[in-house]
């Protein structure tokens, strides 16, 4: 395969930014559906309107010099019903935007599914069951054959370690821990068949899986808290990247879940798919370290919902998410580790050896549009250029980087915290209830990316 260029770009996610949430056929996904009830958070029934500004969006984008754009295409707009019958509406509308992002010289980067999956399959057991399997393949084959002309560069699902270790809770069901892990490695099942369908049916195609990975520190160097780190790295970062890249069940992970009485459901016709398939790229998500220490005997989970990105996790007997006094936090209290990210980064390519492309970084933070209508995020410049410092240094240190695309190119809606907590590079005007006008404004960091592009490009003439 030829060399990648190093593309600068960033990223968006369908839910979080299109709103017109039945409109041109498509059913409710399990985050159009989110129980909401104590928290006044804006929900993603217009979100930022992108589906219907997605012209004039990708035109800004793409002013702000960047090459890449990351999006991802709903589930529920292609196979309303989860299975079965193709919406061609759904088809023809990603087909133009893919085209308006070509026209504008940008690459699409595309991600098969982000959270959003249909209600009516969560319904009936989502992941858990093994049939979402074939309906995600049939489903995928649908994108690879209908837009594959067109994208050559794809991500399987969004943090399935995310999805299954922390936001079920939010999406208002809960898997037992059985559940849960044979829901991982359903997934795992179904991303398999993705690489093996898109390199079928797209060879010039790239297909990376995308998981939420950021390296574990132990909170002391006390053998009990060396070993809590050990296993929460695999449980949340090496379990998925093994399956993914080497075809194994992490035998750390493996081992824990001897030990917490888990037992998967593995068919033996899994093991060809298994270990003839891979990924051609890595796709990474990285916001945060975590650091974790040995729990002790009676200790609990902090306020009872792990969030696998903040320091809230905890497995009885394993591990428990601690501060790591020598780092900051966002407003949100996420810990603000840029050194965390070339170490995360050397760690992955001494386990892999594959490309990397980071498909997600950046600062949720509370923005203000001054009278003067402009945004001063120097605190989200700061986060992003002490971020891509870091990850120049691990390419320096023999890392194969083939892309930057922070989260978000647009203001979009956390799927935490709703609209108040902002990452894009433009300003959405509007707030939790009040729709506004939904203007868009490029922030200082907009014109501050802007210039860092086009300084890079240059110096790599
Ligand atoms: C990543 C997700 O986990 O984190 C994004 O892929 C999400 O969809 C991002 O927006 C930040 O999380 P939050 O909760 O602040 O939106």
């Amino acid at each position: 395969m030829a060399k990648n260029k190093f593309l600068w770009g960033a990223s968006l996610s369908a839910h979080q930014t299109e709103g017109a949430w039945n409109e041109d056929g498509k059913s409710p996904s399990v985050q159009d559906v989110r129980p909401r009830a104590n928290k006044q958070i804006a929900d993603f029934t217009v979100a930022v309107d992108h589906y219907h500004r997605y012209r004039e969006d990708i035109k800004l984008l793409a002013e702000m010099g960047i090459k890449a754009l990351r999006i991802s295409i709903p589930w529920t707009r292609i196979i309303p019903d989860g299975v079965g019958e193709v919406n061609q509406a759904g088809i023809e509308h990603y087909q133009d935007v893919i085209q308006t992002i070509l026209d504008n010289h940008m690459i699409p980067v595309i991600t098969t599914y982000h959270f959003d999956l249909p209600e009516v399959l969560q319904k009936h057991g989502g992941w858990t069951k093994r049939a979402m399997i074939d309906a995600y393949e049939a489903y995928v084959r649908v994108l690879f054959t209908n837009f594959g002309e067109q994208v050559k560069h794809w991500l399987t699902i969004n943090e399935p370690n995310i999805m299954l270790l922390s936001d079920q809770k939010i999406l208002g069901f809960s898997y037992t821990h059985q559940e849960r892990y044979q829901a991982f490695y359903n997934l795992m099942i179904a991303e398999k068949q993705a690489i093996k369908a898109c390199h079928e049916l797209i060879p010039d195609g790239q297909i990376g899986p995308v998981p939420n990975i950021s390296y574990v520190y132990p909170a002391t160097s006390k053998p009990e808290d060396i070993r809590a780190a050990m296993y929460f790295n695999s449980v949340r970062n090496w379990a998925y990247l093994d399956f993914s890249v080497k075809g194994l069940i992490n035998p750390i992970f493996k081992s824990y879940l001897a030990a917490t009485g888990i037992n998967l459901t593995i068919l033996p016709e899994d093991r060809e798919l298994v270990s003839q398939n891979f990924p051609d790229f890595l796709g990474i998500n990285y916001y945060t370290s975590a650091t974790v220490e040995f729990p002790q005997v009676g200790q609990d989970r902090m306020n009872g919902v792990s969030d696998q990105q903040s320091e809230d996790v905890f497995e009885h007997g394993f591990y428990k998410g601690v501060t790591n006094k020598y780092l900051k936090k966002n407003d949100f209290n996420w810990t603000i580790d840029p050194l965390g990210l070339e170490t995360t980064l050397e760690m992955i390519n001494d386990r892999y050896h594959l490309p990397i492309m980071i498909t997600e970084n950046g600062l949720g933070a509370y923005d203000q549009l001054t009278e003067d209508q402009q945004i001063h995020d120097q605190y989200r410049i700061d986060y992003l250029n002490q971020h891509i410092q870091s990850m120049l240094k691990a390419k320096d240190n023999g890392v194969e980087m083939i892309g930057y695309l922070p989260w978000s190119a647009l203001d979009l809606i956390s799927v935490h915290e709703g609209i108040k907590k902002r990452y894009g590079f433009v300003y959405v005007d509007r707030d939790e209830q009040d729709l506004k006008d939904l203007k868009r404004y490029p922030k200082d960091s907009y014109y501050w990316y802007k210039n860092l592009i086009k300084k890079m490009e240059q110096k790599n003439e």
